[in-house]
């Protein structure tokens, strides 16, 4: 049954979409904070070199790949080797389990929305985040007690991504991406140009470029680079390779590897501009030190940023931007994210794309359900310390050896410099052999012992259950025969 193969309609399609994938809510609020916290001005430095180094050349692997096989992470990785199957399941179990949260952030994103245009949040932001939009009890003991309106933005979102991903490639994650990555852009130009103009912007961006160069001899600081890029490209979650599949004969992969690469570096340094002269602001406003405001992810979008937009006499209508940028972000992140899991699906089970978009999707809806009670924040904590300092890396691990070792990739560079205009030397070789895995495995490293500190019996046992889920639902996927007759060939 399986349809005729999906392929790009146009090349600026690709572009957006793996654009729209690397931009995420990592770009909007994870970013700003990293620059600030490794150096300022001068972690420019070990930020350049991992991109160049490490993350372009991470992108380039998973496109080549695809565009050579033109087929899905499972099906390759079994004509690889038969016996390399489950690692693609393992992959995609912990990309799904990432979106499963991923997406609950995003359905948070929906009420501060909603809440922006009548700053309904009052003046203690952060009370009314964990206690009247999240109920939280910061422990498992709320796990029963459903949180309707995080429940209702969840399902909302699950099912805005259900509707874009089950429609084919072109109009579905195709024309999303080509409406909401442009409208994406002429907010953040926006939101940054009126950020400048505030009073106290000054202080906030100067702190943000004002380079400390004693950093640079700090490990954690070229870590800290390269986990960025690991995580704001978006690498080893198969959506480099997944979407490079669909690419038409003759798609110039190198060139296009930079110009996404670039954008999605441009859009988290020009976006970074702005958070601080917010922040800029805000400190001159309320007289509390910058760096007490300076804080990352959930704190800085739900409850520094909303204070911001108290104070600023146009906050009803700047605050519903930023929130609607993150909303955007988020939404084409999450598509992105699913592809991957629904393409391989669809290939070994012979299912149709509405039909892996269904089936993902509810079961997703339904793990993210657990966000909807007031134990959420807390689970999503642990969810989101495991899944994403220690699984993903392993993850980027494994993609690196198999693809760097496994499999002979003269022929990957073959393919690379086919049809581009830029040409990858050989020294690409040496980096994805040697020194990828390397400095991957250090960033693992560093993620297990933070991942360990936290050694409370709830996060334990959530932790054991994520485990085993990451290495059961693999062996069962691999172990199902394909209905696909040629998945085997
Ligand atoms: N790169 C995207 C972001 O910055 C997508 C992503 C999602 C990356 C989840 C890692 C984990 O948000």
């Amino acid at each position: 049954m399986t349809s005729k193969r999906s392929e790009w309609n146009s090349n600026i399609t690709f572009i957006l979409a793996m654009i729209g994938s690397a931009v995420g809510l990592g770009n909007i609020w994870r970013f700003p904070n990293i620059l600030y916290s490794n150096g300022g001005g001068s972690f420019m430095i070990p930020y350049i070199v991992s991109l160049f180094l490490l993350g372009i050349s991470f992108v380039l692997i998973e496109y080549a790949v695809g565009f050579k096989f033109k087929t899905s992470l499972a099906k390759i990785l079994y004509k690889i080797n038969n016996k390399l199957e489950p690692v693609a399941w393992i992959i995609l179990t912990i990309v799904f389990l990432i979106t499963t949260y991923y997406i609950c952030v995003v359905g948070w994103d929906l009420i501060y929305l909603v809440l922006s245009f009548t700053k309904a949040w009052g003046p203690n932001t952060d009370l009314y985040f964990t206690q009247n939009v999240l109920h939280a009890t910061d422990s498992i003991n709320g796990i029963f007690t459903i949180v309707p309106n995080v429940l209702v933005s969840i399902i909302i979102i699950w099912f805005v991504v259900w509707a874009i991903i089950r429609t084919n490639l072109n109009d579905g994650i195709g024309k999303a991406s080509r409406i909401l990555l442009p409208i994406l852009c002429v907010i953040i130009v926006i939101f940054v140009i009126y950020s400048l103009t505030l009073p106290g912007a000054y202080i906030g961006y100067s702190q943000l470029f004002h380079p400390d160069w004693s950093a640079l001899t700090n490990l954690d600081v070229w870590l800290a680079a390269f986990g960025q890029i690991v995580f704001s490209l978006s690498l080893g979650m198969a959506i480099a390779l997944t979407y490079a599949s669909y690419l038409p004969k003759g798609s110039k992969l190198v060139d296009n590897a930079l110009v996404v690469a670039f954008s999605n570096s441009g859009f988290e340094v020009f976006n970074s501009i702005g958070i601080f002269s917010i922040l800029g602001f805000m400190s001159i406003s309320s007289g509390i030190a910058f760096n007490e405001l300076v804080t990352e992810g959930t704190g800085l979008a739900f409850v520094v940023f909303p204070q911001a937009f108290n104070i600023m006499k146009t906050g009803s209508i700047i605050g519903p931007l930023f929130f609607l940028c993150i909303l955007f972000a988020g939404i084409t992140s999450a598509m992105a994210l699913l592809e991957g899991i629904c393409y391989s699906l669809s290939e070994k089970f012979d299912f149709s794309r509405k039909k892996s978009a269904t089936i993902v999707c509810i079961v997703g809806a339904l793990i993210s359900s657990i966000f909807a009670t007031a134990s959420g924040s807390f689970i999503l904590g642990i969810f989101d310390a495991f899944l994403n300092n220690f699984a993903l890396l392993f993850a980027v691990f494994m993609e690196c050896i198999i693809f760097g070792w496994v499999y002979d990739f003269d022929e990957l560079i073959n393919t690379l410099n086919e049809n581009s205009r830029i040409k990858v030397s050989n020294i690409w070789k040496t980096i994805i052999k040697f020194i990828l895995p390397v400095c991957i495995f250090c960033l693992w490293i560093q993620g297990i012992y933070s991942t360990l500190t936290q050694a409370d019996p709830v996060s334990i046992i959530i932790r054991g259950i994520l485990l085993a889920a990451i290495i059961i639902l693999p062996i069962i996927l691999s172990k199902l025969p394909a209905k696909n007759e040629n998945y085997y060939d």
